[in-house]
C-alpha cells in the first residue's frame, strides 16, 4: 500500500445481546483468541499510522484484555448515542485533526478476515479514488447482515439494515460485511449528518453510503471471493461455525508445514499453536495456546495440550497437560495428567494414571503408573514404584521433595516432604519416608509382618474363608 496516511477504527463497544452472555461478545474467543484480538491481529499486520478501538460495554475488561496483546492500539470510549455510525464518528474525533488520510473501519466481531483482502480494498479504493469502499459477499443465507442495494447500472446506491428492510429488499442475497474504508475528511462530513431515524434508534455508520450517493460522491464495492471470512458473529451458532472455519485453516496450514493430521474434524489447534514437520496428530486432539511440538513427536488420541513444549520424537497419548515440558523421546500416557511446572526429561516416562505439578523429573527417568509427583525435583535415572505419592502438603505449607539420581522406590512409597532421597537410594515396598534417606540406604518403614495361625476359623467360623481355611488345611 502506497501514498495516503491510513488510520484503522474497530468497532468493539457493542454488548452483543444476541450471545446472550455475561463475556462481552467481542471477548469470546475462537483459535484461543477473543474474536476483536483476531480482527486486532490482522489490523496490526496490515499495518497503519493509527489503530483505534471503540469501546463502551464492560469497556475495562475489553481494555484488559488487549492491552498487553496489541500495545499500539488507542482505545476510545464511545458515549451514550447508540450505533456503529455514533462509534466511528467518536473514534475519528481522536485522530489528529489534520489526519486527511484513509479511514479503514473493521467490525469486532467479523474475525475471519485477512490481511490480503482488505490490503486489495484499501488498494482498490485508492485506485479508483473513492469516497467510501464497502467489502460484500454473496451469502446463501443472508439473514441477520444489512443488504447492499444496487442501482440498475450496478452502483451502490445504499445499505438497508434487515429490520428496516423491505420483502423484496430482504431478498437481497449480497450482504454488507461491517468493512469499509472512507476517505476521512468526506466520513467526517457525513457522519454529522447521520440521524437516529430508523428501527434500532441508533446512528448507523451504513447510512453514510447513501448521504454520500446523494451528494455524487463516489462508492465502490469490492465482493469478497471467500465468503466465510467475512462472517459476522452475533450468536452462538455463527460463533462455532467460525471457530470451525479458522480451525479447518489452522489444520490445513500445518499440513501444507508437513504434519499429519489424522482427522481435521476432530483436531483443534489454536492460532498461536506451532507444530514442526512430521508431527502426528491423531484424532480427539485439543493443541492449545501457545504450544509447540518438534518434530516426529506423535500427540493423541484424546489430548489436550494447554501451553505445552513437546520435544523431538515423543509421544503422548490420552493425556490431559498444561504448561508442561516434555523432552524429547519421553513417553506421556495414557490417561496422565499433567499439571503446570512439570519438567519431565528426554527419554523420561510418565504413564497411566499419574498426576504432576511442578515436579523437574530428569533425563530417563519414569513414573510409571498411579502416582502423584507434586512439588519435587527427581534426578536421573529414577524409577517411582508404582504408586508412589509425594504428600507435599501439611494442611498449611507446600513442600519439596528431592529424589536424587539412580533412586528407586518401592511400590506404594509415601514420600512426606520435605524430605530428600540420596543417590542410588531404595525404599522397601510401603515405605512411608518421614526421614531423609542417605545415599545408597535402602529405607523401610513398615513394621515386620506378624501371622496370627487359625484366626479365620477361630474369629470368623461359618464363614466361606473359615471353609476355605479348612479345607486347604485336610488337603495339605
Ligand atoms: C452491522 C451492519 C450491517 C452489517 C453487519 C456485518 C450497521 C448499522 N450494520 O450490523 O449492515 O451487515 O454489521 O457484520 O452498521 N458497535 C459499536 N458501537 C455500537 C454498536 C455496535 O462499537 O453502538 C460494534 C459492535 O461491538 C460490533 C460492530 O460494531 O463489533 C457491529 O455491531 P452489531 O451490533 O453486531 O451490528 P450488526 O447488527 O451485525
Ligand atoms: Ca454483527
Amino acid at each position: 500500500m502506497t501514498g495516503n496516511k491510513l488510520a484503522i477504527i474497530v468497532l468493539a463497544a457493542g454488548q452483543g445481546t444476541r450471545m446472550r452472555s455475561r463475556l462481552p461478545k467481542v471477548l469470546h474467543p475462537i483459535g484461543g483468541r477473543p474474536l476483536v484480538g483476531h480482527v486486532l491481529t490482522t489490523a496490526t499486520r496490515l499495518g497503519a499510522d493509527h489503530i483505534e478501538v471503540v469501546v463502551r460495554h464492560e469497556r475495562d475488561q475489553v481494555v484488559a484484555a488487549l492491552t498487553e496483546d496489541y500495545p499500539d492500539a488507542v482505545f476510545v470510549d464511545q458515549d451514550d448515542v447508540p450505533g456503529t455510525g455514533r462509534a466511528v464518528q467518536v473514534a475519528i474525533d481522536r485522530l489528529p485533526e489534520d489526519f486527511d488520510g484513509d479511514v479503514l473501519v473493521l467490525s469486532g466481531d467479523v474475525p475471519l478476515l485477512e490481511v490480503d483482502t482488505l490490503r486489495a480494498l484499501v488498494d482498490g479504493h485508492r485506485a479508483v479514488s473513492a469516497a467510501a469502499t464497502l467489502l460484500t459477499a454473496h451469502l446463501d443465507d443472508p439473514r441477520g447482515y444489512g443488504r447492499v442495494i444496487r442501482d440498475s447500472d450496478g452502483t451502490v446506491q445504499r445499505i438497508v439494515e434487515q429490520k428496516d428492510a423491505t420483502d423484496d429488499e430482504a431478498a437481497v442475497t449480497e450482504i454488507n460485511a461491517g468493512v469499509y474504508v472512507f476517505r476521512a475528511g468526506e466520513l467526517r462530513t457525513q457522519l454529522a449528518r447521520v440521524t437516529q431515524d430508523n428501527a434500532q434508534g441508533e446512528m448507523y455508520l451504513t447510512t453514510v453510503i447513501e448521504l454520500l450517493r446523494a451528494a455524487d460522491r463516489p462508492v465502490a464495492a469490492e465482493v469478497a471471493a471467500d465468503t466465510a471470512s467475512t462472517f459476522g458473529i452475533n450468536d452462538r451458532i455463527q460463533l462455532a461455525e467460525a471457530g470451525r472455519v479458522l480451525n479447518d485453516r489452522i489444520v490445513r496450514h500445518w499440513q501444507r508445514e508437513g504434519v499429519t493430521v489424522i482427522d481435521p474434524a476432530t483436531t483443534w489447534i489454536d492460532d498461536d499453536a506451532s507444530l514442526a514437520p512430521d508431527v502426528t496428530v491423531l484424532p480427539n486432539t485439543h493443541i492449545l495456546r501457545a504450544t509447540t511440538i518438534a518434530e516426529g513427536a506423535i500427540i493423541g488420541p484424546d489430548t489436550t495440550l494447554v501451553g505445552c513444549e513437546v520435544g523431538e520424537d515423543a509421544i503422548v497419548r490420552r493425556t490431559d497437560a498444561s504448561f508442561a515440558v516434555i523432552g524429547a523421546e519421553a513417553t506421556v500416557g495414557p490417561f496422565s495428567f499433567l499439571r503446570p511446572g512439570t519438567v519431565l526429561g528426554a527419554r523420561g516416562k510418565i504413564g497411566a494414571y499419574v498426576e504432576t505439578k511442578n515436579a523437574e523429573i530428569g533425563e530417563g527417568s519414569k513414573v510409571p503408573h498411579l502416582s502423584y509427583v507434586g512439588d519435587a525435583t527427581i534426578g536421573r535415572g529414577v524409577n517411582l514404584g508404582a504408586s508412589t505419592i509425594t504428600a507435599n502438603y501439611d494442611d498449611v505449607n507446600k513442600h519439596r521433595t528431592v529424589v536424587e539420581d539412580e533412586v528407586h522406590t518401592g511400590s506404594h512409597t509415601t514420600l512426606v516432604a520435605p524430605v530428600r532421597l540420596g543417590a542410588g537410594a531404595k525404599t522397601g515396598a510401603g515405605a512411608v519416608v518421614r526421614k531423609d534417606v542417605p545415599a545408597g540406604s535402602l529405607a523401610m518403614s513398615v513394621a515386620p509382618q506378624r501371622n496370627i495361625e487359625g484366626w479365620v476359623e477361630k474369629n470368623r467360623a461359618g464363614t466361606g474363608a473359615a471353609d476355605a481355611a479348612a479345607r486347604s488345611r485336610v488337603a495339605e
